[in-house]
């Protein structure tokens, strides 16, 4: 499985997103972080902001919701163009049925479980997903500590995926930098949001390949 680097917007400049972008221009794929004020104690933008990023970029989207009501409110993201929609598995009351609508629209489907949320909830669901999201931060806010504890959820369910040979991504979002992505590549993971690592960097198209080496260099899958 090839290492993807999804810088997260969080940290960028949100009145220049034009040219933020463009000094990510060597990302696989860009981290979009929604978030209401009710799930998360933050509050970012919506449909509406996300429409006029996919006009101003030939990156595709990721698109992480960290918002309730995602029932109704998911399927809007994959219909205007993202390229993966991730919802969250706490706020979701139908999630194997959210992931056929997303599918459905177009998006790849995507499910995140909170640092507190046991990952033996994930394991039934593989085949109904693109990609899985270990958070190791609780979700909110960027440039938090990495939470170590998180190493052994993201290998269950590595293993898991291996067992079933299934094609799914394993991402993980939170504190990820030059001192634990390999770790956490090592342990399966396969794709890695970095915010602040990437935006505080003076380089930045340098730490995503920096990044990306290293994480390519621990994948186990
Ligand atoms: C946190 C967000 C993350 C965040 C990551 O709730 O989901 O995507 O921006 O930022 P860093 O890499 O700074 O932890
Ligand atoms: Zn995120």
């Amino acid at each position: 499985m090839d290492a993807h680097i999804h810088p997260s917007i969080l940290s960028a400049d949100f009145a220049n997103l034009e040219r933020e972008f463009a000094t990510i221009a060597n990302a696989d794929a860009i981290h979009v972080d929604v978030m209401d004020g009710h799930f998360v104690p933050n509050l970012t933008f919506g449909l509406p902001m996300v429409r006029r990023m996919l006009e101003i970029t030939e990156l595709p989207l990721d698109v992480h919701l960290m918002i309730e009501n995602v029932d109704e409110l998911a399927i809007g993201y994959a219909e205007a163009g993202a390229k993966s929609v991730t919802f969250h598995l706490e706020a979701s009351n139908e999630p194997v049925a959210l992931a056929k609508r997303i599918r459905e629209a177009g998006a790849l489907a995507a499910v995140a479980i909170k640092p507190g949320t046991d990952v033996e909830a994930l394991l039934p669901m593989i085949e109904h997903f693109d990609m899985f999201l270990i958070m190791t931060v609780e979700p909110g806010f960027g440039g938090q500590k990495f939470i170590t504890e998180m190493i052994p959820k993201i290998a269950t369910l590595a293993h898991k995926i291996s067992d079933e040979g299934a094609q799914v991504r394993l991402q993980i979002d939170g504190g990820v930098d030059l001192t634990n992505i390999g770790a956490a590549a090592a342990a399966g993971a396969d794709t890695f949001v970095a915010g602040s690592c990437v935006f505080n960097a003076a380089d930045r198209k340098l730490t995503i390949a920096t990044l990306r080496e290293m994480a390519q260099d621990n994948i186990t899958r």
